[in-house]
């Protein structure tokens, strides 16, 4: 473009004329890519809707196609796959030829420089107010310069798609930072809820009004009827949501201001649905701990009863496991997250569920390994099957997002409220016969 704009202001006083026979048609051309350019993005904008729409379509697929195939949806959702499919090609048909109309037609008339040269050069030698060499030569700049001021013109289009892609990437680098005090230090790991409030969406409230302490040394379990925010709770605790009323406490200081990071260093996790990478199975438990040697996570291992089942396979420890665990059962993969929380060894222990999908010998046996491991801990449990909390220490019953009671077993059963009322349901489902 400088090397062009110097040859052309050259030209231009070299003889002035002949010059702006030459030249009159950039600016032209120049506007009509120029002035379409909010088209194009629009067109461009559409394009790209479209194809994240498709790659979310065909991750989607991937990620449910045995839930779609056990439906015998698979005819269905292929056809809106192929839907998706062809509303990213018209889009991209539509954008692409759009711009490359319009760069051609500006070229194009870019190209009517060289008509009015011959024009101009023409008259201006028959009067003899140029010599023919002059005419030659800026002949010459016709046939040379328009080249280069083409492809500038290419590349200007090529500028308007980029800055749509620039501007979704500011969007998600200018996303705030999360930001807090990094001294945590706390006095004790008691966590409690104080009147806390929270929605996922607005004005539908998932806790109204919770509170209660979960005390250092104890073991206190979420009970409640599913979708009462138990898991809610469990998050909450660890600062994955912002509050909209309350405060959450942990050893008295109010985690709100604390940074998300160190906080987190002082929780170990299960959740309810298990997160596993595509890694070895030694990897996959040392997450837990970075530092950790190899001797440390398979004393993980065992005490959450995998070593059994990974001496099994192949390559022991060293055997890959697949996207989230895909060669695994549901029950090998909560072992493995069991583990990973084990080795972490924090001071406060959320375990959602974490022994759903266990047999009864296992889960009695990493029922004891927690108990091993939460003497001195901070431990909030959430358990469907009543049997297993029936020794915790103190038993929060979570209902229509308030604490519907709290106590201990035995208070809790002569209370003959709602948690004596999922207890006998439980017992009675156990007796269930398939007849
Ligand atoms: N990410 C989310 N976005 C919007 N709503 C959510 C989200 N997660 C949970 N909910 C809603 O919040 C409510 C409480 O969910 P939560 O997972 O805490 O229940 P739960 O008591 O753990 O249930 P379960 O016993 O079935 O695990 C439910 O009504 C659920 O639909
Ligand atoms: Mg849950």
């Amino acid at each position: 473009m400088i090397s062009t704009g110097i040859v052309c202001i050259g030209l231009l006083i070299f003889n002035w004329q002949m010059g702006l026979a030459l030249l009159w048609v950039a600016p032209v051309s120049f506007a009509i890519v120029l002035c379409s350019r909010k088209w194009q993005q629009k067109l461009g904008k559409r394009h790209m809707e479209a194809r994240i729409e498709l790659a979310e379509g065909i991750q989607e697929c991937l990620e449910t196609v045995q839930d779609i195939k056990a439906c015998n949806q698979e005819e269905a959702y292929l056809k809106k796959l192929d839907a998706k499919m062809d509303a990213a090609e018209k889009a991209q048909i539509s954008s692409e030829l759009t711009t490359a109309s319009l760069i051609t037609t500006g070229q194009m008339f870019l190209r009517l420089g060289l008509a009015t040269v011959i024009i101009v050069g023409n008259s201006l030698v028959m009067k003899n107010q140029t010599d023919i060499f002059t005419y030659i030569l800026f002949l010459i700049a016709a046939s040379r310069l328009y080249d280069p001021l083409s492809g500038a013109m290419s590349n200007m289009a090529e500028l308007f798609g980029v800055s749509l892609q620039v501007k979704r990437l500011k969007e998600i680098e200018e996303y705030p930072d999360e930001k807090g005090e990094k001294d945590i230090s706390t006095n004790g790991y008691d966590i409690t809820f104080d009147h806390v409030k929270f929605s996922y969406e607005k004005n539908k409230p998932v806790l109204r009004d919770v509170s209660f302490t979960a005390k250092q040394g104890q073991v206190t379990a979420l009970v409640g009827p599913s979708g009462g925010g138990k898991s809610t709770v469990a998050k909450l605790a660890a600062k994955f949501y912002p509050l909209d009323g309350g405060k959450i406490l942990l050893g008295g200081k109010d985690i709100e201001p604390l940074d998300s990071t160190m906080l987190m260093k002082n929780f170990s996790i299960v959740f309810q649905d298990v997160v596993l990478f595509n890694n070895t199975i030694m990897e996959n438990i040392r997450v837990g701990r970075k530092n950790a040697t190899d001797e440390e996570v398979i004393a993980a291992a065992k005490a959450a009863m995998c070593d059994e089942f990974i001496n099994r396979l192949p390559q022991g420890y060293q055997t890959v496991i697949g996207e989230n665990g895909s060669t695994l059962s549901g029950g090998e993969c909560q072992r493995l997250s069991i583990a990973r929380a084990l080795l972490k060894d924090a001071p406060v222990i959320l375990l959602d569920e974490a022994t759903a999908s266990l047999d009864v010998d296992n889960e009695t046996e990493i029922q004891n390994a927690i108990s091993r491991l939460v003497k001195g801990k901070t431990v909030l449990v959430i358990a469907h099957r009543m049997r297993t909390i029936e020794a915790a220490d103190q038993i929060v019953v979570l209902a229509d997002g308030i604490v519907a009671e709290k106590g201990n077993h035995e208070t809790l059963m002569e209370k003959r409220g709602l948690y004596r009322k999922l207890v006998d349901l439980q017992t009675e489902s156990v007796n269930w016969k398939l007849s």
